[in-house]
């Protein structure tokens, strides 16, 4: 016996192996990039912006604007220190965040998105006043109020927002 059917066996089963594996190193990360996040907006569900709309009325309007619109000079501190609301429409920067901060702010708090547990902040905290599916609908709604190019810009930093979970 030769070696070399063995080399050339052994060659064979290394490329066959190497195949299998990037196979399912790619099947894996294709995987993590399809899987949905927890908590996506619906902003094109009417039922869940009826349900949106009534709760921004209700729990954010007074502050944040019946429009979205914002407290006047919102990046100033105000005398006691804090943060007026900022505006939801497209002049704030609440569409810099992704879904899953958006609502890890409104249910959490900002004090836990930032790891500062003593930021202090008007902002209240929704979880326990707001359900899940409630604090979705209600940022589904404030997403439904910006125009398709800013909606589209939020849609693209939702996608880099996810890869870069899956790195
Ligand atoms: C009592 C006033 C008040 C109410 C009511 C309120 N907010 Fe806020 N909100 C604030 C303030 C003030 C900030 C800015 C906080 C800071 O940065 O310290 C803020 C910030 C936010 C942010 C972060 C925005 C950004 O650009 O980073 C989100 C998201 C948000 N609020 C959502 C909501 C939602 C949704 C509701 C209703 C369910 C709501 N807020 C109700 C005062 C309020």
């Amino acid at each position: 016996m030769t070696l070399k059917p063995l080399i050339l066996g052994a060659v064979g089963l290394l490329a066959l192996l190497l195949v299998a594996g990037a196979g399912y190193f790619s099947l894996r990360a294709s995987d993590r990039q399809a899987m949905p996040p927890l908590h996506s907006l619906h902003p094109d569900d009417p039922q869940v912006l009826r349900v949106g709309a009534r709760i921004y009325a209700q729990q954010c309007a007074a502050c944040h604007g019946a429009k979205g619109e914002g407290q006047p000079s919102w990046r100033d501190r105000g005398p006691d220190g804090l943060l007026p609301a900022p505006p939801h429409d497209p002049s704030g920067h609440t569409w810099h965040h992704p879904d899953e901060q958006l609502f890890a702010i409104t249910k959490q708090g900002l004090a836990q998105l930032i790891d500062q547990p003593d930021y202090r902040t008007a902002m209240p905290i929704y979880g326990g006043v707001l359900s899940d599916d409630e604090i979705v609908a209600v940022l589904s709604w404030i997403k439904a109020q910006w125009p398709p190019e800013i909606r589209r810009r939020h849609d693209e930093i939702n996608v880099q927002y996810r890869l870069s979970l899956s790195r």
